[in-house]
């Protein structure tokens, strides 16, 4: 179920938009292989954006403008003077919902044909479509056929009865065509959207933690999303309306500070987990709204540790619910890789190992050549993985079939670039 790779030498850019931070990264195809190298990027923080939502769109057009200019500026060798003009856009965890259904229909003794296939995937995804949403990712996991599971690829073999099991990520229309109208005013058009965490696990996991499961988590700055991957696909996704901006937050409560110095006080003397050192360690905090050496007050350090070590416990706690209500099992694998600017945090690969008792290591985009250090960190996750997304589409249903299968689509114009350029 390969798709042709987009030509060597052909341009394809990425644009994340996240709570904390705008991103944009511009690539260019250089092999056979699907092989990207890194040309240009540029990112800012994000203005007009809540939890992944639009909830100002002029400051967001503003601030996407700028971003994709920056970029675009150092592409400009590759670009040859042409402006950017199609992006792949990120579907935020809080705005995508994960569904696993099946379905069977009866072929009657014949050859399983891909009109067949649309037929099951159809009645699959009828299970759960409606107006307010937007088809985002369909992946089969497996068919069977009379009962027979583990079939990949059923084209061509025989039976009476068809089945699919397949993972579907809807996405909230409203506020996707609050970001498509963002995105339009920019003079961009989307040709593809990838949700949060599936584009950083593509970007960060590596190909054995990907066939024996993992779980991925982007810890953000307004939400924290995951995405389960077993043989090789992504079988389950989920988030919490919680990331790193909740952390600064109750610092700047806790210390009564201002969320900038809260921000600073997180970065530099931040951890995950009090150890016993930490009382002996004072930090200077500036009291909200005092002036002169009055407003510098020294607190141990244990103390901005205990407002941290909670609120990261509460948002791990709600992950391994999720995860145990999933009903997903030994799917889930053994394995957990952490990303995102939030992940970077001392202490919260071990606090995560105690809590979900799994194997944990820290992730960042690994499968693009040419990134620039400064946007080579776990923040940037997703950007590179929605770059990777687009040369690894064969994990979902080859774009023949799904191009009939969603029907009344946002995206029609992306499918049809889809099928004529992949
Ligand atoms: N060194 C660090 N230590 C701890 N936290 C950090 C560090 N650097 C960045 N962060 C936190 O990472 C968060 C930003 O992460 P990221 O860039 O992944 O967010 P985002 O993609 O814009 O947000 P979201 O995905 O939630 O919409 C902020 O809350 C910030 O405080
Ligand atoms: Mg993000």
């Amino acid at each position: 179920m390969k798709h042709k790779i987009k030509p060597r030498g052909s341009v394809i850019a990425a644009l994340d938009i996240g709570t904390h931070k705008i991103a944009c990264f511009i690539a260019q195809v250089i092999d056979d292989e699907g092989g990207l190298e890194v040309v240009g990027v540029g990112y800012q923080a994000a203005q007009g954006i809540k939890n992944g939502i639009v909830v100002d769109i002029d400051a967001a057009d503003k601030a996407i403008r700028q971003t994709v200019h920056t970029a675009e500026v150092m592409a400009a060798e590759v670009m040859k003077g042409y402006p950017l003009r199609d992006v792949i856009i990120n579907v935020p965890g809080s705005q995508a919902k994960s569904h696993n259904l099946s379905a069977e229909i009866q072929i009657s003794g014949q050859v399983v044909t891909e009109q067949d296939i649309r037929r099951a995937l159809a009645r699959a995804q009828d299970q759960v479509l409606s107006d307010n949403l937007e088809l985002v990712h369909t992946i089969p996991v497996l068919c069977s056929i009379d009962g027979n599971t583990g079939i990949i690829d059923p084209r061509g073999m025989t039976g009476d009865k068809l089945g699919v099991d397949i993972h579907i990520v809807t996405g909230d229309l409203s506020a996707l065509q609050n970001m498509a109208t963002c995105i339009d005013r920019s003079h961009l058009d989307i040709i593809a959207l990838a949700s949060s965490p599936y584009a950083a696990g593509l970007a960060s996991l590596v190909e054995d933690e990907m066939d024996l499961g993992c779980t991925v988590i982007d810890m953000g700055a307004g939400m924290t999303s995951f995405a389960v991957f077993q043989s090789g696909q992504m079988i389950f996704s989920d988030s919490i309306p919680v990331g790193g901006w909740h952390v600064t937050n109750d610092i700047a409560h806790g210390l009564t500070c201002s969320n900038a110095d809260a921000e600073r006080l997180k970065t530099l003397y931040g951890s995950a987990i009090v150890s016993s050192s930490d009382d002996a360690e004072l930090i200077d905090v500036t009291r909200l709204g005092e002036s002169g050496s009055d407003a510098i007050q020294s607190v141990q350090r244990s103390l901005l540790i205990g407002i941290i070590q909670p609120r990261l416990e509460e948002i791990l706690e709600l992950i391994k619910s999720k995860l145990d209500r999933s009903g997903l099992g030994t799917s889930l694998g053994r394995r957990v890789v952490l990303t995102g600017g939030a992940s970077q945090l001392p202490g919260l690969r071990d606090l995560t190992q105690q809590i979900l008792d799994k194997q944990v290591r820290l992730g960042r985009p690994i499968r693009l050549n040419g990134l620039p250090d400064a946007v080579s960190g776990p923040a940037f996750s997703t950007t590179a993985g929605l770059l990777n997304y687009v040369v690894s589409r064969s994990h979902e249903m080859p774009a023949e079939i799904m191009a009939s299968v969603d029907s009344g689509s946002l995206w029609d114009r992306f499918k049809y670039w889809w099928k004529e350029n992949w």
